[in-house]
C-alpha cells in the first residue's frame, strides 16, 4: 500500500522511519519533508496547509492511508477533506481538534466532563481580564484560546507582567485572532508528562509515559520551546497512575466528546501535572508529541502501519501493543537563537560518524553541488538512544552528540536527568 505523511519535523521523520518498516507498505511520500526523510521517503513539494493539493495528490497517487503530523491542517479540517473523497486519513475531525485548537472548547469540556484540570476563567474582553488579574494571586497561567506555535501559555509573576501579557494577547494581537479570547488558569507546581494514546472512539491504547524538556535551558530555565528532548518511560508514572489516567482522563475525554455527538479517532496526547498522587490535565493535543515521538516509536515493537489503519478502521481492539522495555533518550540538537529568531543554512557536519544511535532530522534542508545538509529550521535534529538503563540510554546519546557539528548549534545537557 502506499502512504503519505504529512509534515516536516522530527515527529514526521520518526513517523515515516517506522512506517518504512512496514511489509505491507510499498512507497512512502511525504509532505513536505526534509534532507533526512528524503533518504527513506518521496518528498513531495507540498505544504502541510495546503489541504486541496494533499487531497489531490492523495487521490492521483492512490494512496492508501495519509497520516497527519502537525495539529495546524488538524484543525484546519484535513481529515475532515480526506474522508468526503472517500480517503483514508490518521487524525481527529476538526470538530475534535478543537480539543488542541481551543483551549476555552478543551478546558470547558474538561470541567463539563469531570475530568481533573487546574481552576480557570474565560474572558473574551480586554477589560474584564485585566479587571480580573487586579483582583488575584500570582502566579498564574494565562493562555491563547488558539493555536500559537506553542508560545500561546504563559505563566506570569506579577500583577505588571499579567497585564503585558493581557495586552499583547488581546489588544496587541500578537498571536492574531487565536489571542482574541483567553483563558486565565491557576498554577500547579508538578512534575510535567506526556501521555499519549492511539484511540479508535472505543478502544485506547496508551503508549508508555514520556517527559518532554520544554525550557530551553538546563535546569528547566529561559524560555519555552517545542521540546529540548524526552526520555521514556517514567519511574514517577506507577501502574496506579495509569490506570487513573485511563479512567478519569482519557475514558471521560472520550465519552463526554461521544455525548457532544463526535468520535475522536487518532493519537490523543494528555499533558498532565503530578503534584504527588494528584494528576491533572494542563492540556490536550490531537496527535503526536514531538520529540515524544521519537523515543516512544523505537520502543513500539508491533507494525505502526496495522495500528493506524485500525484506528481509522474503528477495529483498535484487534491491536494489542508490544513495548521494548529498554528505556529511550532523544536529545534535540537546535539552531543558535531558537526558539527567538535563529540561523539557518548552517552545514552539519559529522552524520556519517555517528553509530548506534538514530538521528531524526527536524529542520534539515538538502543542497546539491556540492551535496550537503544544511540547518533550516529552529530545531534541526533529535537523535535517540536506547539502552539496558536510563543512564546508558543517555550517555550512548551524548557520546554520538559530540561527532555532530553545526554553527551555533546548542542543545541542553540534562536530558532525562530529572527527578527519577
Ligand atoms: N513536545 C510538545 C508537543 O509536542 O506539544
Amino acid at each position: 500500500m502506499k502512504v503519505l505523511v504529512i509534515g516536516s519535523g522530527g515527529r514526521e521523520h520518526c513517523l515515516v522511519w517506522k512506517l518504512s518498516q512496514s511489509r505491507e507498505v510499498d512507497r512512502i511520500f511525504c509532505a513536505p519533508g526534509n534532507a533526512g526523510i528524503s533518504e527513506i521517503a518521496e518528498c513531495i513539494d507540498i505544504l502541510p496547509s495546503e489541504a486541496e493539493r494533499l487531497v489531490n495528490f492523495a487521490q492521483q497517487e492512490e494512496i492508501g492511508l495519509t497520516v497527519v503530523g502537525p495539529e495546524a491542517p488538524l484543525v484546519e479540517g484535513i481529515v475532515d477533506e480526506f474522508t468526503r473523497r472517500g480517503l483514508k486519513i490518521f487524525g481527529p475531525s476538526k470538530q475534535c481538534a478543537r480539543l488542541e485548537g481551543s483551549k476555552v472548547f478543551a478546558k470547558t469540556l474538561m470541567r463539563k466532563y469531570g475530568i481533573p484540570t487546574p481552576e480557570f476563567i474565560v474572558f473574551e474582553e480586554y477589560e474584564s481580564a485585566l479587571l480580573y488579574l487586579r483582583k488575584r494571586d500570582f502566579p498564574c497561567v494565562i493562555k491563547a484560546d488558539g493555536l500559537a506555535a506553542g508560545k500561546g501559555s504563559i505563566v506570569v509573576h506579577s500583577l505588571a507582567e499579567g497585564e503585558k501579557v493581557i495586552t499583547q494577547m488581546m489588544q496587541e494581537k500578537i498571536f492574531g485572532k487565536a489571542g482574541e479570547r483567553v483563558v486565565i488558569e491557576e498554577y500547579i507546581e508538578g512534575e510535567e508528562a506526556s501521555i499519549i494514546a492511539l484511540t479508535d472512539g472505543k478502544t485506547i491504547l496508551i503508549l508508555p509515559p514520556v517527559q518532554d524538556h520544554k525550557q530551553v535551558f538546563e535546569g528547566n530555565k529561559g524560555a519555552n520551546t517545542g521540546g529540548m528532548g524526552a526520555y521514556s518511560p517514567l519511574a514517577s508514572i506507577d501502574e496506579n497512575k495509569l490506570r487513573f489516567i485511563k479512567k478519569r482522563i482519557l475514558e471521560r475525554i472520550l465519552e463526554g466528546l461521544k455525548k457532544e455527538g463526535l468520535r475522536y479517532k487518532g493519537a490523543l496526547y494528555a499533558g498532565i501535572i503530578m503534584d504527588g498522587e494528584d494528576i491533572k490535565v494542563l492540556e490536550f493535543n490531537v496527535r503526536f508529541g514531538d520529540p515524544e515521538t521519537q523515543v516512544l516509536l523505537p520502543r513500539l515493537k508491533n507494525d505502526l502501519f496495522q495500528i493506524l489503519l485500525a484506528v481509522v478502521e474503528e477495529r483498535l481492539e484487534e491491536i494489542k501493543i508490544e513495548i521494548d522495555p529498554r528505556p529511550a533518550v532523544c536529545v534535540v540538537l537546535a539552531s543558535k537563537g531558537y526558539p527567538g529568531k535563529y540561523e539557518r543554512n548552517k552545514e552539519i557536519f559529522g552524520l556519517d560518524k555517528i553509530e548506534d544511535v538514530l538521528v531524526f532530522h527536524a529542520g534539515t534542508k538538502l543542497l546539491s553541488s556540492p551535496r550537503r545538509i544544511v540547518s533550516d529550521g529552529g530545531r534541526v535534529l533529535g537523535i535517540t538512544g536506547l539502552g539496558n538503563s536510563l543512564e546508558e540510554a543517555r550517555d550512548k546519546v551524548y557520546r554520538q552528540i559530540e561527532k555532530v557539528y553545526f554553527e551555533g548549534m546548542h542543545y541542553r545537557k540534562d536530558i532525562g536527568r530529572r527527578k527519577q
